[in-house]
Order: C-alpha cells, then sequence, then structure tokens
C-alpha cells in the first residue's frame, strides 16, 4: 500500500505530517512501548483489562495470520515517532474471544473488527484519530465489508464520546455489574497499645457461641459463654430424603 499522508490541525507552531505504513518486526519493540504508554491511564480505570494484554500476546499478534497492523508517524531530524496504531481483522482472531459471529452473519454484518486503535497523549484532540478511523473505514470498504465493529468500555468516555460523534452505535453487548456482599472484617481493629511497664487493660472477651444442632452442646462452649436465648433448630429433612420416602410409598 502506497503510504498516505496527512496534516494534523495546528496545536503549535509546526503542523507535523502523519505517514501511514505497515509494522515491521523491526518495530515491535517500540510499538509495544507506544501502546503501553497510550492504555496506561484507561487501565487504570476499566474493569475490563484494555488491550494490550501482554508483551508475548502482542508479539503473537504479528504472527497472525489475517490481522492488519498500521503505524502513523511523524518524521523529523531524521527520526521517525509512533504516533498512532491500528489493529484490524477481517475474522474474530484468538480462542478467548468472546464475540458471536452468528450475530453478524444472522444479520448480514460482514463486520472489519477493529481490535486496537491508539493515539499517542501528545497528539489526541488534533484529528489523528479521526484519521486513524478514515483509514480503517477505507479498509473496510476495499474489503467488502459493511460495518467496523470494535469493544470499548463503557467508562472510557473520551474514547466512547469519540466514537458516537462518528455514528458509532451500541450492539447488544455484556455490562458489568456488581452487588456489594455486607461482611465482617476479617482482621480486628487497631488497638491501642499501653505504655511499657504499666499494666495493661485487658477488655473482657465476649464467648463465641457457635451454632448448632445439638442444644447439650451450645451450653458446653466456656462456662462464661452467654446462655443462647434461642430454641433448638428442628432436624433439617433433606430434599432426597423427602423424595426417597415418596418414592417409597410407590407399590
Ligand atoms: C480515542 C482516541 C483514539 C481519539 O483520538 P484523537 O486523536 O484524540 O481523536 P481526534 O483528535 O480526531 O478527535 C478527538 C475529539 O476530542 C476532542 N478533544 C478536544 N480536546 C482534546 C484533548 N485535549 N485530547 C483529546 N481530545 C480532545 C476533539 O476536538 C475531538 O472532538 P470531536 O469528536 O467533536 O471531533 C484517543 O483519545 C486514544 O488513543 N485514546 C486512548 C486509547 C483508547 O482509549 N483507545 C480506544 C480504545 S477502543
Amino acid at each position: 500500500m502506497n503510504a498516505t499522508r496527512t496534516a494534523l490541525k495546528s496545536g503549535d507552531d509546526v503542523e507535523p505530517e502523519v505517514r501511514i505504513r505497515r509494522l515491521h518486526r523491526r518495530d515491535l519493540n517500540r510499538t509495544w512501548e507506544f501502546l503501553k504508554q497510550v492504555f496506561r491511564e484507561v487501565n487504570r480505570t476499566t474493569v475490563e483489562y484494555q488491550r494490550p494484554r501482554s508483551k508475548k500476546r502482542f508479539l503473537e499478534v504479528y504472527e497472525e495470520k489475517g490481522i492488519e497492523q498500521l503505524l502513523f508517524v511523524v518524521s523529523g531530524s531524521g527520526k521517525e515517532q509512533i504516533v498512532g496504531y491500528a489493529e484490524c481483522a477481517l475474522a474474530i482472531l484468538g480462542t478467548d474471544n468472546w464475540m458471536n459471529e452468528r450475530y453478524f452473519r444472522m444479520r448480514d454484518m460482514r463486520p472489519l473488527f477493529v481490535e486496537e486503535l491508539a493515539v499517542h497523549p501528545d497528539f489526541q484532540g488534533r484529528g489523528l484519530g479521526s484519521f486513524v478511523l478514515d483509514q480503517l473505514e477505507h479498509l473496510a470498504r476495499l474489503r467488502g465489508c459493511t460495518h467496523l465493529v470494535l469493544e470499548v468500555a463503557e467508562n472510557n468516555n473520551h474514547a466512547l464520546k469519540f466514537y458516537r460523534t462518528r455514528s458509532f452505535y451500541k450492539l447488544d453487548a455484556a455490562v458489568f455489574l456488581a452487588k456489594k456482599v455486607v461482611n465482617d472484617a476479617e482482621l480486628l481493629p487497631p488497638r491501642p497499645l499501653s505504655k511499657r511497664g504499666a499494666t495493661a487493660v485487658v477488655e473482657p472477651v465476649a464467648p463465641v457461641v457457635l451454632p448448632t444442632d445439638d442444644p447439650q452442646a451450645a451450653t458446653q462452649t466456656t462456662s462464661k459463654a452467654r446462655p443462647s436465648t434461642k430454641a433448638p433448630r428442628p432436624k433439617r429433612t433433606s430434599a432426597a430424603g423427602t423424595r426417597k420416602a415418596k418414592t417409597d410409598t410407590k407399590p
């Protein structure tokens, strides 16, 4: 593919020109460092770990067939800087992927899966993300795809707004739910120490009465134990026992 160029919106005096090229093996380490930097903040706030998960996985992706990895670079003083990265594929990749291909087939959708879209923090808000997206949409059209499909964390507000203002809509997807489990702390609260030599004040510790089906055992804890005011619980009849009894009445 011929290198494509675009000029960024004026942020400072210079307007760097961004060029697109394919990722090469020699770029892997640099690109990994770039991705770590871009996702550092995002990964701090999202429940689902945003890609890239590990360098090992990133290196494996490079070897996989059917994946396109594009670098967006600016050049100056003989040096090239990575300012953007995009990764996409026509098929769902990896064995741990949660996507259901049938969902798309049944809706006559031929998606281009956008696995990664990243812009260097210093270059965000200058039109580079839009350029990356334009490039992906251009590829989608060339490959006969009908949609760009991607995953973004619901609380990655900046990215979500970015996609929504560019006509992306929500597909049916998992929503992470949580419920607080009320429980006592496993560790005792802090306790002030007495001065060395002073007589330590020992707080009386209330005895623990364990719940039990046997009323006699409950009173056998210690002589200081508080007598249980609870009536002994009746012996439980298991569901299996009930079933068995019914079966036995059959002729
Ligand atoms: C989401 C992301 C790709 C957008 O890239 P970008 O280069 O900032 O995109 P653009 O400059 O084309 O557009 C950014 C929008 O934010 C606005 N913006 C304003 N100030 C901004 C700032 N300081 N930083 C970022 N965006 C800003 C822009 O005006 C633009 O608004 P618009 O949507 O109304 O056009 C980029 O923020 C990013 O890489 N984020 C971290 C990684 C990530 O979350 N990726 C997506 C995971 S799926």
